[in-house]
């Protein structure tokens, strides 16, 4: 029996935007222009999931942001779809939720919103040096395609592209 997580996905909304916006600055601080997450949610080709916990009900004991109340976000991910392509822009995992499985249940959900989608292949670019996201990828079999040169702007690193293609088998 596989292991129950106290945590579901959903598809991101407006009202998730100040936590995620949150958990994107405390993953990637050098990051500049941070994303805007209005305009990612307006734009047709983009697609992103939050990671809530279980139990944070709206009207029940979801947590204070600005004057709503809401659901905890444990995480977020998200990509753009080109053809058949689903390329991921972006997955984050608050630092006080690592190592629980959040990233995993993110990185499953994008492969099934991409196979829902009708997309073939799933891409993605990360920095050489993130060794938790290469394994994480690596596990649900990634494979490394080849180097994007000086890729990050802030510190000039390479980025390793990763590829998954036949998403609908096992
Ligand atoms: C990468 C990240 C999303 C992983 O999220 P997480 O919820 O902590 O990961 P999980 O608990 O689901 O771990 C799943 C797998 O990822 C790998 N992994 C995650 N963290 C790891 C770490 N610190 N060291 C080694 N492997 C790690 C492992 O393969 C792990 O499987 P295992 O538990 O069977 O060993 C998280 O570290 C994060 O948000 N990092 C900052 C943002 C970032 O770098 N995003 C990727 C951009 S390309």
């Amino acid at each position: 029996m596989g292991r129950s997580l106290p945590y579901y996905v959903r598809l991101m909304c407006r009202s998730d935007i100040e936590q995620v916006t949150d958990i994107d600055r405390e993953a990637f601080p050098t990051m500049l222009p941070p994303v805007n997450f209005q305009r990612e949610l307006d734009n047709p080709l983009a697609h992103y999931v939050v990671a809530c916990e279980a139990d944070t009900m709206p009207a029940s004991n979801g947590i204070r942001v600005g004057e709503r109340t809401a659901q905890y976000v444990a995480g977020f991910a998200g990509f753009w779809i080109l053809s058949e392509e689903a390329h991921i822009v972006n997955i984050a995992v608050r630092k006080s939720c690592h190592r629980q499985g959040v990233g995993e249940l993110l990185l499953l959900s994008l492969i099934e919103l991409a196979i829902a989608m009708k997309a073939s292949l799933v891409t993605l670019e990360v920095r050489a040096s993130n060794d938790s996201a290469r394994k994480l990828y690596g596990k649900y079999g990634f494979s490394e395609w080849g180097l994007r040169k000086r890729y990050y702007t802030d510190n000039r690193e390479d980025a390793v592209i990763m590829t998954v293609g036949d998403i609908g088998s096992s």
